[in-house]
């Protein structure tokens, strides 16, 4: 049985300020009766320290949003899976699309961090999805299966099991426009399949497949309670305690 994990992305939003003042109010709005349910919140770099002090003894975990596959070294502007570690992570997204597309990342690239934070105990969060022209290509299936193979590339039965991975399909990246609960239960459906031919049954039922794009209040139920969907990565709701709550409340319930 899976239980459901909701990660909140911020992207580059909220100076520290703003980073206490949204934490507080999930702290405070959030119910106890939310156990079914896993909350991730992923501030940017700034606002980890504060981030990580402030979720201390909550049952919120902190998570970042990139990192660089080094250890240490030369690479001005990057941040490393141990100092991640250091400040509090306990997750990190790898391969988002905005990542993907604005800065160039390969599924070579984000094989090297897949890598980089599974051997610093760090959980990633794995992104996949296409984009609108491919789907209307018909080549959905295709793409996704290749992000997963080359993305999971040396990566062992032992270390997927700390894996999440988050459908994402781009063209309902910010848009407003999700997928619709089928749309996203067939790909995802896909990918359990995926993952137990490259894996196990075992490995392919038990692992979190988020789905991600356009979440919001109005559409978690319908889309938690496909049976293939385990909680969503969540962007613009989530800078708004009261809709990110609504969604923890419908991965919870459903
Ligand atoms: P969105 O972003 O919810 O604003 O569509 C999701 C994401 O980028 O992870």
């Amino acid at each position: 049985m899976r239980n459901k994990v909701v990660a909140g992305n911020w992207k580059m939003n909220n100076d520290i300020n703003e980073s206490i003042n949204l934490i507080s109010a999930i702290k405070r709005d959030i119910t106890d009766s939310c156990t079914n349910v896993k909350v991730i919140i992923c501030p940017p770099f700034t606002s980890l320290d504060t981030a990580s002090t402030l979720l201390k003894n909550s049952n919120l975990f902190l998570g970042a949003q990139n990192l660089h596959f080094a250890e240490s070294g030369a690479y001005t502007g990057e941040i490393s899976a141990e100092m991640l570690k250091n400040v509090g992570c306990e997750y990190v997204i790898i391969g988002h699309s905005e990542r993907r597309t604005l800065f160039n990342e390969s599924d070579e690239l984000i094989n090297k961090k897949l890598i980089s934070a599974l051997a610093n105990n760090l959980f990633p969060i794995f992104c996949i999805g296409e984009t609108l022209e491919q789907r209307e290509k018909g080549i959905t299936f295709r793409v996704i299966e290749n992000q997963i193979k080359l993305g999971l590339k040396d990566i062992d039965s032992k270390e997927i099991k700390n894996c999440i991975i988050a459908y994402e399909p781009v063209w309902a990246i910010g848009t407003g426009k999700n997928a619709t609960p089928e749309q996203a239960e067939e790909v995802h459906s896909f990918l359990r399949a995926t993952l137990e031919n490259l894996y196990s049954k075992s490995i392919s039922d038990d692992i979190i497949i988020q789905y991600g794009g356009s979440v919001k209040p109005e559409n978690a139920k319908e889309l938690m309670q496909m049976p293939n969907i385990d909680g969503a990565l969540v962007g613009g709701a989530c800078l708004n305690s009261d809709s990110f709550i609504k969604i923890i409340e419908a991965a919870n319930k459903y």
